[in-house]
């Protein structure tokens, strides 16, 4: 539809029925009998104004969304096609790595492509918009939704952010097989005080706009063509009411100009944080604000006429929100084809080519956190290494897949027992899970019984017991272990964060039968695995890694593919460092010397966390040299050049991210230790020396300085290339 054509349809609306478009309900409204029934109640909105709704979220499937579509234009007073969104966090059917194993890759084209393919299967279930990527900076471990970010830097953030906006929505969200992204949750959603979900957030000016923003605007500099707003206030004063936020920030400094939805709610909870009196008020803060969709509540639908009828609100306010969206419907050219590229024969079906694409992304996700001897492991082709024992839960686990996986199909999952026994290496082994995820008898919380484990002490036990004795009688263990999926996510945030207890006591007495551990971890999140440590001789960090799991994770651990993940956020060595980071401050007291109390350390734990930013082993080994630099001075016309030579010293071909960070020495404000500002995962055959270039540009030096401009300034800088945050080889300049 033409401007001039979408302007005409807002001219030709009521009142009610543009303020229908900023309200987004869910698919029950909509149930197969007749257009809206039951939840209307609960929400104290009538039929009328349903049939004016503009979107609906968490309802998917080709055949239903094409038959809702039709219903619903039929009664909708001008026959406006509705925009079907859904959380499509890490994969549709695919299910892909979680995404904080995504930053893991270190390796945008990757995510570009996990999220293209994500798209493709989404919009053949005739979804249009995806609420992701979740770029919040985080660097708390005790946050749940750590496992949706692509972690604590800023550079890698970025660079994430926008690859997945580009995987999803191609050149134009109208495309075939492309979806809407969702930048959010908009802003600093990912530093609640405390790591307690949905918590204020106290965040300078300085910090927030150096290190939170710039991963959302990565994702609006590639074209995102929605914004979420965050729950969390920032200064005590809600992100979905705050104007500087999202129309100075936002729409006026970066020019976005597509719509701003708020998160569940997030306008009714404004009367929660106590800065609306009521619904009205919220309703009138919100629109102020320039929020175009209110997810999920009657609060525009049931306040914004009166509003506008009292003058509170100028009718321009409201048509400004209701053409935005129109005007998204006609990006998506929903106009002319309702259905999109709804696709009843593909949808519902495993796509053979996305699992298997999955099963090749899935080992770059995974970190090799230590392997002394252990990995792989050998099978009679290559020398005999005895008898292993498979032990731990997540050998048949079937919730391999993240918490955000709500349209995928558990039964596609590939547990680690089934792809070893479709593998049958030729080694002999058994399989002894030892005990479930959760505990003998546990009632997970907040979900009804879905996940209790009916076992008791007792057959727990035994189950332990045969672990053990297998343990015992095994050269070598495997032992697949790690929290459940659902204790991380949304509403997921944990004061301690080690492996559930019962799978410790599992670890324990295992390693108290057999040396040769090695340890597969799941986890939504960095875990203190100090304990586990210890004792095991490899360790391999797999987050959750989607539907192929088992075939992901047999292939590294048999050699097939070789791990090639760094660490997109520190492990802390334990709870009571968090949140802890690479990029921090020197402060005036840095803990240099063990023997001097008064410097910034603790007194029951180290300051560098078990394993830091950047880090992870491969199969194979590097050995950097001959770093060099092309002068000693930077201006903005002149960049330099820094190459450096990284030799595969291994037996075997790898995959090494060279990682480039730079110390800014003296600032105007205090500079951090050291910040990434580009990095490049490139392949080097066993033996091969590869020379890797980088540019360092004025641009990558630029901070927030003592008066908030943003400048780099004159003086003495460092450039460290190498394997993570604590790289070595170093050159400086001048600028
Ligand atoms: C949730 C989440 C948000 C999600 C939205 C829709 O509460 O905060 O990330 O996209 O609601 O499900």
């Amino acid at each position: 539809m033409t401007e001039e054509k979408l302007k005409e349809l807002l001219s030709s609306m009521t009142v009610e029925e543009k303020i229908g478009q900023l309200v987004q309900l869910t698919g029950d409204f909509f149930i197969d009998e007749g257009i809206a029934t039951g939840p209307m109640e609960w929400l104290s909105i009538n039929e009328d104004q349903v049939k004016c709704t503009g979107s609906i979220l968490s309802t998917v499937g080709a055949k239903k969304l094409k038959d809702l579509q039709d219903r619903y234009m039929a009664i909708n007073p001008h026959h406006i096609p509705l925009i079907f969104m859904a959380d499509v966090i890490n994969g549709y059917r695919t299910v892909f790595p979680i995404p904080l194993g995504q930053g893991c890759t270190f390796n945008p084209e990757l995510v570009e492509e996990m999220a293209s393919v994500a798209a493709k299967e989404s919009a053949r279930a005739g979804i249009h918009v995806t609420f992701s990527p979740m770029v919040d900076l985080v660097r708390d471990a005790r946050w749940g939704r750590v496992m949706e970010s692509t972690g604590e830097d800023v550079y890698l953030n970025a660079r994430m952010s926008s690859a997945a906006v580009k995987g999803y929505q191609g050149s134009s969200i109208g495309d075939k097989d492309k979806i809407s992204a969702c930048i959010k949750h908009f802003a600093a959603y990912g530093a609640p005080v405390a790591g307690r979900d949905y918590n204020q957030v106290e965040l300078s000016e300085r910090t927030l706009k150096e290190e939170y923003l710039p991963a959302y605007k990565a994702g609006v500099d590639a074209g995102a063509r929605m914004v979420m707003t965050s729950f969390n206030t920032l200064g005590k004063l809600p992100c979905t009411a705050n104007e500087d936020l999202m129309k100075k920030t936002l729409r006026e400094e970066w020019g976005f100009d597509g719509v701003l939805i708020s998160d569940w709610a997030a306008i009714k909870e404004l009367v929660f944080h106590s800065v609306a009196e009521n619904d009205e008020e919220a309703a009138y803060l919100g629109i102020k604000a320039g929020v175009d969709i209110d997810m999920v509540t009657n609060v525009y639908i049931n306040n914004l006429k009166k509003l506008i009828d009292e003058g509170r609100v100028p009718m321009q306010w409201l048509d400004d929100c209701a053409y935005r969206v129109l005007a998204y419907k006609n990006e998506l050219g929903l106009f002319e084809n309702p259905y999109k590229d709804a696709d009843e024969d593909y949808d519902g079906k495993v796509d053979s080519e996305h699992m298997a694409f999955a099963r090749k992304a899935a080992p770059e996700s995974f970190v090799l956190l230590k392997n002394e001897g252990m990995l792989p492991i050998p099978t009679k082709a290559t020398n005999d290494c005895g008898s292993v024992a498979f032990i731990g839960p997540y050998m048949n686990e079937t919730n391999i897949c993240g918490s955000w996986t709500i349209f995928n199909n558990n039964d596609d999952n590939i547990t680690l027992e089934q792809a070893l026994k479709e593998r049958n290496p030729e080694i002999s082994y058994v399989i002894e899970p030892g005990c479930k995820t959760l505990a003998a008898g546990q009632h997970f919380v907040g979900f009804q019984s879905k996940f209790d484990n009916p076992l008791t002490e007792a057959e727990q036990e035994s189950m332990m017991e045969k672990a053990v004795k297998a343990a015992s009688e095994a050269d070598r263990v495997v032992m697949a272990i790690g929290e459940f999926n659902q204790m991380t996510g949304e509403g997921a945030s944990r004061t301690e964060i080690t492996i559930p207890e019962h799978q410790l006591e599992l670890f324990r007495r295992v390693a108290m039968v057999n040396d040769n551990i090695i340890v597969v971890n799941f986890s939504g999140r960095p875990l203190d695995i100090r304990e586990i440590n210890k004792k095991a001789k490899a360790i391999l960090q797999v987050w959750y890694p989607g539907t192929v799991a088992g075939y992901a994770v047999m292939d590294v651990l048999f050699g097939d593919a070789a791990p090639s993940g760094r660490l997109s956020m520190s492990f802390p060595y334990n709870v009571g460092q968090v949140p802890v980071y690479y990029s921090e401050l020197h402060t005036g007291r840095y803990a240099e010397d063990p023997e001097n109390r008064f410097t910034s350390k603790y007194m029951d734990a180290p300051n560098d966390p078990l394993f830091v930013f950047g880090y992870g082993l491969d199969y194979t080994d590097y050995e950097y040299s001959n770093l060099r630099i092309s002068s000693n001075t930077i201006s903005e016309n002149s960049p330099i050049k820094v190459s450096v030579d990284v030799k595969n010293v291994g037996w075997r071909d790898g995959k090494e991210v060279v990682q480039l960070y730079i110390q800014d020495m003296v600032g105007s404000v205090a500079r951090p230790l050291r910040q990434l500002k580009a990095f490049d995962k490139v392949d080097i055959k066993a033996g091969e020396t590869k020379t890797i270039d980088f540019t360092i540009t004025t641009d990558m030096l630029k901070f927030y300085d003592v008066n908030m401009n943003y400048v780099a300034e004159p003086g003495e800088f460092k450039v460290y290339v190498g394997r993570d945050s604590k790289a070595s080889l170093c050159e400086s300049f001048r600028l």
